[in-house]
């Protein structure tokens, strides 16, 4: 697997695969690789002949107050990791190759509505820096496929919307979440825990399974929501949001609404900010 710094280079190796006529998969990350992002590879190589991955710690999708400087930078692990999962590319950009005017100068991506609520609502300018680094890349990729989590669901619905209404010609697929063995999804910012904070962080995915069996139960959304909260809190976290949505654009369902609904929760443990959420089938 080689490693390309210049968006140059990395073009010209993607154009000598696709004149031989390969498929070309891309999995957008910001580096700091675990089972996770792995998961998300294997499943471009189902779809596509060469796997491009990028590591781009993209500065304007960080509020002011939020992590960006401390992000877990670890290339040399990634690089062994991406050639072990038969990665074919590595795109290491620096800020000035995606941000040539600097990135306040930059042209923005912004959609409207669905990056609006939730994350976009509690991280204002996250999903813009989002959805304008990934229409970057995948301006510099031109890949067939692209491969995003459903861990960060609401990432994955401002994507599609990006790339259906800019036309973009490029598929967009899910990969399912790669969780510990106690629940916890895994994410880089899970390293950001101490001590028993670790333990502690499993009240997330239990509260999303109890927030499902009890949805089931036929209890109302609003005490389901209630509960969730309270056991959120109970273990020590500080919960932004634990709300059930419409799976399809996060929209508040009705009462009795309880097909096609999602529970998604965003708390603070310690120095972390984690989010999950899971499917609610009904
Ligand atoms: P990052 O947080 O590195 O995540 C890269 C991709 O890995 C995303 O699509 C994310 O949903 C997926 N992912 C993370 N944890 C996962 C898990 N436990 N199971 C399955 N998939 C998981 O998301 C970003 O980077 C950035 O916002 C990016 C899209 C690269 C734009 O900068």
């Amino acid at each position: 697997m080689d490693t390309f710094h210049a968006a140059a280079d990395l073009g010209a190796r993607v154009s000598a695969w696709r004149r031989a006529g390969a498929r070309i998969g891309f999995v957008p990350t910001m580096g700091n690789l675990h089972a996770g992002h792995f998961s998300l590879v294997e499943l471009a190589r189902t779809r596509a002949d060469k796997i491009v991955t990028s590591v781009f710690v993209n500065p304007t999708q960080f509020g002011p107050n939020e992590d960006f400087a401390s992000y877990p930078r670890t290339l040399a692990q990634d690089q062994a990791g991406l050639a072990a999962h038969r990665c074919d590319a590595l795109f290491v950009p620096a800020v000035d190759e995606m941000y040539p005017f600097g990135a306040a100068a930059s042209v923005r991506v912004e959609v409207p509505g669905i990056a609006e609520i939730l994350e976009g609502e509690l991280r204002p300018g996250h999903f813009t820096g989002v959805a304008t680094v990934v229409t970057k890349l995948f301006n510099l990729v031109q890949p067939d496929v692209a491969v995003f989590g459903q861990k960060d669901y609401q990432q994955l619905l401002v994507i599609r919307r990006m790339t259906e209404d800019l036309c973009l010609p490029i598929e967009i697929l899910a990969a399912a979440t790669q969780r510990e063995v106690d629940g916890l999804a895994m994410s880089s910012r899970n390293q950001y825990l101490r001590g028993e904070e670790r333990e502690r962080a499993a009240v997330i995915h239990r509260t999303l399974c109890a927030m499902r069996d009890q949805l089931r139960t036929g209890r109302t959304l609003a005490a389901v929501e209630a509960d969730a909260h309270t056991a959120l809190a109970a273990a020590g976290s500080t919960p932004d949001y634990a709300t059930i949505r419409r799976a399809v654009d996060l929209s508040v369902p009705g009462p009795s609404e309880r097909g096609g609904l999602i529970a998604l929760i965003a708390t603070r443990l310690g120095r972390a900010r984690l989010i999950d959420n899971l499917l609610l089938d009904r």
